[in-house]
């Protein structure tokens, strides 16, 4: 893994931003500068108990002139429950850029991608916001569906609504906000009638959240003939390749989500 850093990284902020959610802004001037959209960092926290190994995380956006890289992070276990402790100014080690990047960006480049779907389920919506921000920079029409629990659970809508100019499209599992239900009706629904800026088809969809997610998302796109990506969220332990413990099953054979991932084709993807 090229360019691979352990960089010490002093927490800049920690904020709850909705129910078990919060993002931590790190000062990481390397990583701010060299991570790609999609890769991931391994996170080491200070203070958590030993056997606590690494986590991987998303980034969630950076600002290269700060030199800061914010984590968007839900709590789930062990881990992600003494997150939100941590105090501005503590100290975490990133190990980064780690994994492959979304397609697309050079996807249009080759003009194989003129409209895109960006999906994100809960925090899945994190690692779809420099996606989304590296196409917008490019002209690439751009449409993103949101899907959260709950109204407070939608925390990346405002910031991909000052990205895009327009309100992504949103949906709640209870009905607080948006399209009540799934977001995949959202899903179906655009696919169909196409780009909300000039309605042409898209060409590429790109998903992220719960694998019943991706794995529907991935069937609508096989569908519609459109090329589809996702990014799979295994459990790691090692983060290099070593341990196989992120093995995703493929039709070319088993897959290391952190090394060969955590982008993949879903339609390579047995699910
Ligand atoms: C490439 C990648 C990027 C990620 N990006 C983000 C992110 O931006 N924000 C975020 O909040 N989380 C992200 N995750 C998931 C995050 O790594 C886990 O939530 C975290 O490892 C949980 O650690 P813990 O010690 O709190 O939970 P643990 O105590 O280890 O586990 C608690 C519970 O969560 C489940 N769990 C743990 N990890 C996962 C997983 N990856 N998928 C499904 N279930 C899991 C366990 O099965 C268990 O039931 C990402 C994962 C990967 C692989
Ligand atoms: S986490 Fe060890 S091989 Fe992927």
């Amino acid at each position: 893994m090229p360019g691979l850093v352990n960089e010490k990284a002093r927490i800049v902020s920690n904020d709850q931003v909705g129910p078990r959610l919060h993002v931590m802004v790190l000062e990481a001037p390397v990583l701010a500068k060299s991570i790609m959209p999609g890769q991931f960092v391994h996170m080491k926290v200070p203070g958590a108990p030993d056997h606590i190994l690494r986590r991987p995380f998303s980034i969630y956006a950076r600002d290269v002139q700060a030199c800061t890289v914010d984590v968007l992070y839900q709590e789930v276990g062990t881990l992600t429950r003494f997150m939100p402790s941590l105090a501005c100014g503590q100290e975490a080690e990133l190990i980064g850029p780690i994994g492959n990047q979304w397609s697309a960006p050079a996807r249009f480049a080759d003009s194989a991608c003129t409209h895109a779907l960006l999906v994100g389920g809960g925090v899945g919506a994190a690692p779809l916001f420099m996606l989304a921000e590296s196409l917008r920079a490019l002209g690439c029409p751009t449409d993103v569906v949101l899907g959260a629990q709950t109204k407070d659970a939608i925390i990346a809508r405002e910031r991909y609504e000052s990205l895009l100019g327009f309100e992504p499209f949103c949906a709640t599992d209870d009905g607080t906000y948006g399209r009540a239900g799934f977001c995949t009706s959202l899903v179906e629904e655009r696919l169909a009638q196409g780009c909300a800026y000039d309605g042409a088809p898209y060409d590429y969809l790109a998903v992220c959240g719960p694998e019943p997610l991706m794995r529907i998302v991935a069937g609508y796109g096989a569908q519609a003939g459109v090329y589809t990506e996702v990014s799979m969220e295994k459990r790691m332990a090692c983060g290099i390749g070593a341990c196989l413990s992120c093995v995703v099953d493929t039709v070319d054979g088993k897959r290391r989500s952190c090394v060969d991932g955590p982008i993949f084709d879903a339609a390579k993807v047995v699910w």
